[in-house]
């Protein structure tokens, strides 16, 4: 199909959620993409956060094509090798005792959220269900993530929203003490940086004075890091840059890849809470998924992590160098962009026009490239974006 057609029939069949830019992406190589004409783009997207080694990875398309050809889907009712591997990996390398593997943030999130809840009624009883996220949040999309997420405008149109959520402003922990003090909190939700409310990271001294408010309390900490988690950061949870242990921990995009997945992991005395009949997902913990995600969680080593440092470092270097920036700010190859005069969606589309698909987060341009990216890509990229910056 052409470009034209392709439009044409997505505008007629596709719910028009999403403001698509004029492209359409056919194939790729790591970090570039290339259209239906044959056109090529620098990906400093990573399709949200989520090809964490590119496209067409052949480590990771390899796992996924042996579980592939082996079995597909069993349901959760049956055990399978990969998804156990996958679990037990994924445990061991972040710390956790136990994790519940879904399709999505939001899903992940709905997980935590329920977790919390049960775990509360069971030690407390009623009364105490209210979970505490912050303002300028984003934690998904389903009912009860876009109550949870801390941003007035995600809240039109769809009430009414469930009961049980309270916001604290970011940084504030005075208020956030006030918020918890009757009694009817059970858990805070947060990100270590927030993504969609503009790539904001939150101070590493906030986040360890709320892990001592949640112990003071007993209530737990939760760490959405759908966006920050599986190596984004240069870390493999962003969590771990503040030094802080939470008691439940919600991931998703990198630890797909490629492939839908989610997962939330808890700490040890949480592990036993959702119990048969109590949570579930037809399509969680998906064998192909998995075997991708052993392939993703293998690779993410010490060396590995250091090249996600380092090149976000030198993307930093360079930006903050380019005329127009106000700021940069983030951790590794998850950055933000405050621009001093130009509107920050006017220039993604410019960009793409060029050849470099870059991303916003409110007000800001964001960058969230595969962790695999090349230096010459990143050149490549960062040229498109200076010579648009300088227009
Ligand atoms: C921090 C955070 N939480 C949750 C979500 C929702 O994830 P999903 O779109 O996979 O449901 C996102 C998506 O951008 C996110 O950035």
């Amino acid at each position: 199909m052409t470009f034209k057609e392709i439009k044409q029939t997505a505008d007629t069949y596709l719910m028009p959620t999403y403001a698509h830019f004029p492209v359409a992406l056919e194939r790729g190589e790591n970090a570039t993409y290339y259209d239906v004409d044959g056109k090529p783009y620098i990906d400093f997207t990573a399709g949200i956060g989520v090809n964490i080694f590119g496209t067409n990875d052949e480590k990771w398309k390899s796992a996924v094509k042996a579980q592939l050809d082996k079995l597909q889907h069993t349901s959760n009712l049956y055990y399978n090798e990969t998804v156990a591997c996958a679990a037990k990996l994924l445990c061991e390398k972040s710390g956790f005792s136990k994790v519940l593997f879904c399709n999505s943030g939001a899903e992940a999130n709905e997980c935590a959220i329920k977790l919390a809840r049960k775990y509360s009624f069971d030690r407390f009883g009623e009364g105490r269900s209210t979970i505490v996220s912050l303002q300028n949040s984003f934690h998904g999309r389903t009912i009860a993530t876009i109550t949870a997420t801390g941003q007035a405008h995600y809240h039109e149109y769809f009430m009414p929203f469930l009961q049980g959520f309270r916001y604290a402003d970011a940084g504030d922990i005075e208020q956030l003490e006030e918020l918890v003090s009757d009694g009817t909190v059970c858990a805070v939700l947060l990100e270590v940086i927030q993504g969609e409310g503009g790539v904001v990271p939150l101070p590493a001294e906030y986040l360890r004075a709320v892990r001592a408010l949640c112990d003071r309390h007993d209530l737990l900490l939760m760490i959405d890091e759908v966006q920050t988690g599986i190596g984004r950061t240069g870390s493999l949870f962003a969590f771990q840059n503040a030094d802080i242990a939470p008691d439940v921990v919600t991931c998703a995009k990198g630890i797909g890849g490629g492939l839908p997945m989610g997962a939330c992991l808890c700490a040890e005395k949480l592990g036993n809470t959702l119990t048969a009949g109590t949570h579930g997902t037809t399509f969680g913990g998906n064998p192909v998924a998995c075997a991708g995600s052993i392939e993703i969680l293998n690779r993410l080593d010490d060396a590995f992590l250091q090249t996600v440092r380092e090149k976000g470092d030198y993307i930093r270097e360079k930006v903050s160098a380019f005329t127009g920036i106000k700021s940069v700010r983030g951790a590794g190859l998850m950055l933000g962009i405050d621009l001093t005069e130009k509107k920050a969606g006017e220039v993604a589309s410019r960009c793409c026009e060029k050849g470099l698909l870059i991303l916003t987060a409110k007000a800001a341009l964001r960058m969230l490239p595969p962790l695999t990216i090349t230096y010459d890509e990143i050149d490549k990229g960062l040229g498109i974006l200076a010579d648009v910056l300088s227009e």
